[in-house]
């Protein structure tokens, strides 16, 4: 089954929204593979980001990111990556519909509340970033025969 990589972002843990907000990815079904309250090194954002190193706002998506603790998740199901990024909502909470978690808790792009790996291979280098081998728990997931046909 696809495997995505999600953040609660440091914004979030701090504004007390994790439990709230793991609880949404839940509720769809996502099996929760792997989870931990962290810190983002700089080296670990840099990898993850690298994409953005050369953006004006990498310095501040930076600082953001290494300024206090996150919720690091590897998130299972069918179409994990797409279901994760639509419940996520768009990057600016100003453009994300309501009912999505940016849309509905966020306000600035720079305080975004969460992240959501673009594509399964992103997923795969992300939860390389973050996430040892035998942090990534396989076990019998019983809502699983009640969620697919
Ligand atoms: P993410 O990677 O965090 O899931 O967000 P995303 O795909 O929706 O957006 P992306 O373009 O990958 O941007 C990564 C993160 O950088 C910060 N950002 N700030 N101030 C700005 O103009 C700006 N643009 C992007 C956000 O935290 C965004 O989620
Ligand atoms: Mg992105």
């Amino acid at each position: 089954m696809e495997k995505t990589f999600a953040m609660i972002k440091p914004d979030a843990v701090q504004r007390g929204l994790a439990g709230t907000i793991i609880a949404r990815y839940e509720a769809k079904g996502l099996r929760i593979a792997g989870m931990k309250l962290m810190m983002v090194t700089e080296e670990m954002a840099r990898k993850h980001y690298a994409e953005h190193v050369d953006k004006p706002f990498f310095p501040g998506l930076l600082k953001y990111i290494t300024s206090g603790p996150v919720v690091a998740l590897v998130l299972e199901g069918r179409n994990a990556v797409a279901e994760v990024r639509k419940m996520n909502g768009a990057t600016n909470p100003l453009e994300a519909a309501c009912g999505t978690i940016r849309g509905d808790f966020a306000q600035d792009k720079g305080r975004n509340a969460v992240h959501g790996s673009d594509s399964v291979e992103s997923a795969q280098r992300e939860i390389a970033i973050y996430f040892g081998d035998d942090e990534v728990l396989e076990y019998d997931y019983l809502p699983a025969k009640w969620l697919f046909e």
